[in-house]
């Protein structure tokens, strides 16, 4: 990724669409209490539209983490056509020792090629370098494409915060999800 590249990450459809989502079952109380997490479908499918706003303060963050030099960031060019079709965004947080991924992210066109996997790949080989000892990253409940893309990248569910957007974060179905592919034993 180059400067440049940042105005235009907006040129990238990230939307999805899930006929399904991840339905959290919270049981006990006080501090024995219990989470599990259950596929259900949906009478309406969830459209996430046009998909991500790389508004001007999101701009200013990717922008920090490029001058970073424990960061990797990437972007995948068609070269047909010269447009931005993905990007990959990941810094080191070396207070724990982990690669931290903020985005990742593919054209609604260039999907199901493996461009996602290799994108994965690259980050894990580049955390392995740094002797990292896990890949983390943050997805929502109702984005069950990309859960989907995350167990088939080897990558473990390790816990969910369900007041990380809302208080109410249940009555919006949208929980936080939190992955980790581990590097060391
Ligand atoms: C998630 C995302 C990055 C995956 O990228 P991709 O290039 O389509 O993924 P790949 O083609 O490399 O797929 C890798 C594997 O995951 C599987 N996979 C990918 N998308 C899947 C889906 N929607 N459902 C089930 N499996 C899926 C593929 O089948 C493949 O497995 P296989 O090689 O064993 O067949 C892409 O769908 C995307 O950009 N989504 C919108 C943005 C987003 O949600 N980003 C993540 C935010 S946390």
């Amino acid at each position: 990724m180059r400067e440049a590249d940042i105005a235009r990450l907006i040129e990238i459809r990230a939307g999805f669409t899930s006929q399904t989502r991840l339905k959290v079952e919270k049981s006990g109380s006080g501090y024995e209490v219990g989470w599990r997490l259950v596929e259900v479908p949906l009478e309406t499918p969830y459209d996430k539209g046009e998909g991500y706003d790389f508004d001007d303060e999101e701009r200013r963050l990717v922008m920090q983490r490029l001058a970073r030099a424990d960061s990797l960031e990437e972007v995948v060019i068609e070269q047909a056509t010269d447009r931005l079709v993905g990007m990959l965004d990941v810094t080191e947080e070396s207070w724990n020792e982990v690669a931290w991924v903020w985005n990742i992210m593919m054209d609604v066109s260039v999907r199901q090629q493996g461009l996602g996997r290799e994108l994965t790949q690259r980050t894990i080989a580049w955390a392995r370098q740094r002797n990292l000892r896990a890949v983390m990253l943050e997805t929502q409940s109702n984005n069950v494409p990309a859960c989907k893309f995350y167990v088939r990248m080897g990558f473990q569910l390790v816990g969910i915060n369900e007041a990380l957007y809302t208080n109410h974060d249940y009555q919006r179905d949208e929980i936080g999800l939190f992955w980790s592919y581990p590097l060391k034993p």
